[in-house]
């Protein structure tokens, strides 16, 4: 078991759930003499775990023995992003009432970054905000949504549109629950695991591609490493500007780029974000920030996890209209401008200006933008 601690995070790394319990007693300044005798009763009336459907069938059995409460509810959402919704989020609140959640109780969020953005939202409204715990199952939750302390729902197309920045109690990592993961989505999280390389530490690109297959592999002591060294980073940057005024934005690296692609194209936000970087490298090529050897290391760690450089409209002709199909560079371009996180009426662009360093540039031309986003569309 390993813990990063700072002014802003607790996260507790482990290989199974076993510590869950005696973590809940450490973050509450009760000390534990005797394992045996914890009891949450002591510190929370009731429990709430708030989770999807996925991973309640693989994961909760394993947890909830580790549970010892008197009184454990449950919330089972759909898995996917349409569960961060303003009417998923009343049924949550509808429900915390009719079971007496109390300002002395616990939620846990037990899932992906679905859950535990939409579990946070609830914890850090109800009652003007209760204790909750993160227990990321997914890579990218793991690695990304659950440190921190950003919570969200959607409205329609607008992603995370409503939210708090609020932090849990503490955040739990099982490493083990990503043997659960299906495949697909342990992919798209690592766009995110190479983003950190990218934003914060060149020697970890290094690592990455060395490792790649004991991390394909799911190796438990690789993945330990890796999503250790993320939570460092992130841990780090999150400290150092809680509420995103400066450093924190080189978060989004990738995603800015990557936003239009993700929503027109029906790919997943990992591959949005993997040609999302690709066009800020091609951007920061261009620009002459970097040299053509950097841009090929990024190119070898994408293919070797097997994640996309480029779009294809053509695999998606059906899912989106004749007009958007034409202009479809245009569109994305337009989606950037709109992308929350622009200021002033200016893009903001995260782009690569050295081995493992980035800035935030926001005077590029939109003719520019316009024309790396035309080298990554495969038509
Ligand atoms: N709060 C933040 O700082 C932050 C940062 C990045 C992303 N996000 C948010 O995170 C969300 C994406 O997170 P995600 O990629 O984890 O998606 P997700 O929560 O939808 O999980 C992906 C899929 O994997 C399944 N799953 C998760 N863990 C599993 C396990 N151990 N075994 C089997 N199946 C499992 C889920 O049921 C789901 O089908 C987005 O809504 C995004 O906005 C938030």
């Amino acid at each position: 078991m390993e813990k990063i601690i700072n002014d802003v995070c607790n996260i507790v790394i482990d290989n199974s759930y076993k510590n869950f319990m005696p973590s809940v007693y450490e973050f509450n300044n009760k000390d534990i003499e005797d394992l045996s005798k914890i009891n949450i009763n002591e510190i929370y009336d009731e429990v709430l775990i708030i989770s999807d459907e996925n991973v309640y069938n693989h994961q909760i059995d394993n947890f909830i023995n580790n549970i010892k409460a008197k009184i454990v509810y449950e919330y089972i959402v759909l898995a996917g992003e349409d569960s961060k919704s303003l009417s998923v989020y009343e049924e949550i609140i509808k429900y915390c009432i009719k079971i007496n959640l109390s300002r002395k109780s616990l939620i846990i969020a037990l899932g992906g970054g679905v859950v535990g953005d939409l579990a946070g939202f609830v914890a850090s409204t109800y009652m003007r905000g209760i204790d909750v715990c993160q227990i990321p199952t997914s890579l990218l939750s793991q690695v990304d949504s659950s440190v921190g302390g950003k919570t969200g729902i959607n409205i329609g197309n607008f992603k995370n549109i409503i939210g708090t920045f609020y932090q849990p109690k503490f955040t739990y990592v099982n490493i083990d629950a990503l043997k659960t993961l299906p495949n697909k989505e342990f992919i798209s999280g690592m766009a995110e695991v190479i983003k950190y390389s990218i934003i914060y530490d060149y020697d970890f690109l290094d690592y990455l591609i060395n490792n790649s297959e004991n991390i394909l592999n799911k190796d438990n002591e690789t993945l330990h490493y890796v999503v250790r060294k993320c939570i460092e980073i992130k841990a780090d940057i999150v400290s150092k500007d809680e509420k995103e005024s400066g450093l924190r934005k080189i978060l989004n690296f990738g995603h800015t780029f990557g936003h239009g692609v993700e929503k027109l194209c029906k790919i997943s936000h990992g591959e949005a974000v993997s040609i999302g970087m690709n066009m800020a490298f091609k951007l920061s090529l261009e620009k002459g920030y970097i040299d053509k050897s950097y841009y090929d290391k990024y190119i070898k760690v994408c293919e070797k996890f097997n994640l996309p450089l480029k779009f294809n409209i053509s695999l998606y002709e059906d899912e989106i209209t004749e007009e958007i199909k034409v202009n479809i560079n245009k569109e994305i371009l337009e989606i950037m401008k709109n992308d929350k996180k622009n200021s002033f009426g200016k893009i903001n662009l995260i782009l690569p200006i050295g081995f493992g360093k980035v800035k935030i540039i926001n005077d590029i031309d939109e003719d520019k933008i316009l024309n790396i986003i035309k080298g990554v569309n495969n038509a």
